[in-house]
């Protein structure tokens, strides 16, 4: 697949089949997010992947009720993890970690996107609700929530700014 056309095209999916994702496919999207670069390789960073009903469901309600979420038969949720991240200080904490994360997602989100499924990164959550659902020790920090199912509808794309506002170029 054309990288530049993959990463045009995918889109951000709030609306799933029930269809379940084969375990293959799963183990593509972990493989997915474990080659991410990292910060000095360190690869501060754990994910849950979690299929129960009841368990996305309780994630949805700890994402203010952002209710697409449960659709999904896979739910990941990303987290840094600062026994690993605090070698490089407060900007390993803080910032590398996170990027870790978002790096991985990323990948992820594309191969996603190259094998039919559909994703959404979602930001909006309660920390300490995610915290209670899982039982996660202090060292973890949430960062991010992604379902991931097999789109039921595959919304336009949102309008970007233009490359001239985004990009300064200096020679
Ligand atoms: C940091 C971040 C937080 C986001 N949080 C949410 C969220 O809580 N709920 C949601 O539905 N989408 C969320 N999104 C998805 C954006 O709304 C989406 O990427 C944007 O509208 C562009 O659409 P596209 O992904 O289809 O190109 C988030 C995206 C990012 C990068």
């Amino acid at each position: 697949m054309d990288i530049l056309k993959a990463v045009k095209e995918r889109r951000s999916i709030r609306d799933f089949q029930k269809k379940k994702i084969p375990g293959e496919l799963v183990d593509k999207l972990a493989e997915a997010l474990i080659w991410a670069p990292s910060a000095g390789n360190l690869q501060a960073r754990k994910f849950y992947f979690i299929k129960a009903e009841r368990i996305r469901k309780m994630i949805a309600a700890a994402a203010l009720n952002q209710n697409f979420i449960a659709e999904a038969p896979l739910v990941i949720v990303g987290c840094t993890d600062s026994r690993i991240s605090y070698k490089y200080g407060e900007r390993g904490i803080h910032l590398y970690s996170i990027q870790d994360v978002a790096l991985s997602i990323m990948g992820m989100m594309l191969v996603a996107h190259e094998n039919g499924l559909g994703s959404t990164w979602v930001g909006a959550f309660r920390e300490e609700e995610i915290f209670r659902i899982f039982d996660m020790p202090k060292y973890l920090r949430p960062v991010a929530i992604v379902p991931v199912g097999y789109p039921s509808k595959i919304p336009h794309p949102p309008a970007r700014i233009s490359k001239k506002d985004a990009v300064e170029v200096i020679e």
